[in-house]
């Protein structure tokens, strides 16, 4: 299980990557300004956000903890913060807007061939109060990840002797998992199956009936199915952003799925400058992959991100402590950012810019970053 969300594509040198592109970005501290009061609040879709993160969607995370999702999205709501609630979640839709109500929910769509299910997701998505809705367009096929060929990890086949020893040497998650329902299943996608399919079932018709291929007709159609804010999450390429942009999406998330899929796909932090010339004036430009601290946060800020979304520092966060867990990996990340502000002399995001940093010289990153 902890491979399964720890873990890359193939070599997991994209996952390496997504960490030390941010060492060769350098802060330019100010150091006469008054920064006594410091506020990191930031616009996203015409809501206040109190910092600039956002919960990334993450399927299945019940493997980590029972109701994790929930956990979270009462996290992201004390913390003034959105959550994206995956496709893949094992917590419906529903059942994570009951839970916690006041969390700003946004969706994130794995779009399906039968429209009939993305119409009825969608409409779901609206009926709970959801905000947003994030198009993930990244997933063309399914990936390659060696951690979890090794581990026997998969959802559609029965657990590996393998997996089932190691399951026996926890006994502490197996008892959670066993007294809370026992294996999770994409609870989301039950409801568009009817009656109460197993966790591998809702698995199989997962992989069975998403549309892979999600072109920008695909786009174009839920366009019309969705009135709110709506973002393509998954692009690297500055053409690619351009296309959605001129589709009229509200905003673009710059991601390599967190090093995932595509083993050598570049960190969306290269491309982000190039972005943010060609689109930032009319799309929201968000980003994630390899954010860890509050300081990387600020760094995609000083290049033109908007918001940065968490994922597996999130994952970790409800694994390791549930909710509170959750809540404490958000208050390093509101501290952290804060400490680098006062440093740089920001009192607020929007003195952040391109002079707050420099690029470092150790690689030819530079170039490719200018
Ligand atoms: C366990 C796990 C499950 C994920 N599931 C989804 C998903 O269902 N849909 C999606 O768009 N992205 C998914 N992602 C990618 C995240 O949304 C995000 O892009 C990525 O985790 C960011 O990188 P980071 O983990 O380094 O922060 C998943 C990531 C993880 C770790």
């Amino acid at each position: 299980m902890f491979d399964s969300v720890d873990g890359g594509a193939e070599d997991e040198v994209t996952l390496g990557t997504n960490r030390e592109i941010f060492k060769n970005i350098g802060f330019v501290p100010r150091t006469l300004a008054d920064v006594s009061d410091r506020n990191q609040e930031v616009d996203l879709f015409g809501v206040r956000s109190r910092s600039p993160v956002i919960v990334a969607p993450m399927g299945l995370l019940g493997i980590l903890r029972p109701d994790a999702e929930i956990m979270l999205a009462r996290a992201a709501a004390a913390s003034g913060v959105p959550i994206v609630l995956a496709t893949g979640s094992s917590a419906s839709i529903e059942r994570v807007a009951e839970a916690a109500s006041t969390a700003r929910r946004w969706f994130q769509l794995y779009p399906f061939r039968d429209e009939a299910i993305n119409r009825s997701l969608l409409a779901r998505a609206a009926r709970e109060g959801y905000e947003a809705l994030v198009v993930t367009t990244d997933t063309q096929i399914a990936p390659n990840r060696d951690r979890d060929r090794r581990n026997g990890f998969s959802l559609t086949s029965r657990p590996s002797l393998r997996l089932a020893l190691d399951i026996a040497t926890r006994p502490a998650w197996f008892w959670r998992m066993a007294t809370s329902g026992g294996i999770p299943r994409f609870e989301t996608l039950a409801a568009e199956m009817g009656g109460a399919p197993s966790a591998m079932e809702t698995a199989a018709f997962f992989l069975s009936a998403r549309n892979w291929n999600v072109t920008l007709e695909g786009l174009l159609q839920i366009r019309r199915l969705w009135r709110g804010p709506l973002l393509v999450k998954g692009l690297l390429s500055v053409d690619e952003a351009r296309q959605v942009a001129d589709l009229g999406v509200d905003g673009v998330v710059l991601s390599n799925h967190g090093g995932r899929n595509l083993d050598g796909a570049v960190s969306p932090v290269e491309v982000l400058p190039s972005v943010a010339e060609a689109i930032g004036d009319r799309v929201t430009i968000l980003v994630d992959s390899g954010f860890r601290r509050g300081s990387d946060v600020v760094k995609a800020l000083a290049l033109g991100a908007k918001a940065v979304l968490l994922g597996r520092a999130m994952a970790w966060g409800v694994a390791a402590g549930g909710q509170e867990g959750a809540l404490h990996a958000l208050s390093i990340f509101r501290e952290e950012i804060d400490r680098v502000m006062a440093f740089l002399g920001c009192r607020s995001l929007a003195n952040l810019s391109r002079a707050c940093i420099r690029l470092g010289s150790e690689r030819a990153l530079r170039n490719s970053l200018v």
